[in-house]
């Protein structure tokens, strides 16, 4: 069994789409192993997405993160990561595969409704950027 994180930005809580993105992790057998809605500071933002710190979106992408709340989430399921990638789809919406997340509803590819760990490292830092042990279903 694998965990990784996802989160339903700012864009997906306005669009009353928490719901639906969780929704989609279910019925693909994911479990939801932790939950909730927070707002983070600029400076949490910024600690979170530390690794695209010399990019030039960093700015912009971390003044979105924390403009309203988010719902991060633990998601527990075999090849976790990758299947909620997959259901998301490409970072760019433009380039979605039909029926993933990003193609139904992102705006663009900073507005895309969700974020995923992309590898088992990260899922690792953000699960604990965003939950203690003792918030997590064992
Ligand atoms: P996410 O999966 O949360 O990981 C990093 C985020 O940076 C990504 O989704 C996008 O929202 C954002 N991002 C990536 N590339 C760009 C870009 N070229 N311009 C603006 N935002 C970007």
């Amino acid at each position: 069994m694998e965990k990784t994180l996802s989160i339903v930005k700012p864009d997906g809580v306005n669009k009353n789409l928490v719901g639906e993105v969780i929704k989609r992790f279910e019925k693909a057998g994911l479990r939801v192993v932790a939950l909730k809605m927070v707002q983070l500071t600029k400076k949490q933002a910024e600690g979170f997405y530390a690794v695209h710190k010399q990019r030039p979106f960093f700015d912009s992408l971390t003044t979105f993160m924390c403009s309203d709340p988010i719902v991060p989430m633990v998601l527990e399921g075999k090849d976790a990561i990758k299947k909620v990638r997959d259901i998301m789809g490409a970072t760019n919406p433009k380039d979605a595969a039909p029926g993933t997340i990003r193609k139904d509803f992102a705006d663009s590819i900073e507005s895309n409704i969700v974020h995923g760990s992309d590898g088992h490292d990260t899922a690792a830092f953000e699960i604990g950027y965003f939950f203690n042990a003792t918030e997590i279903l064992r």
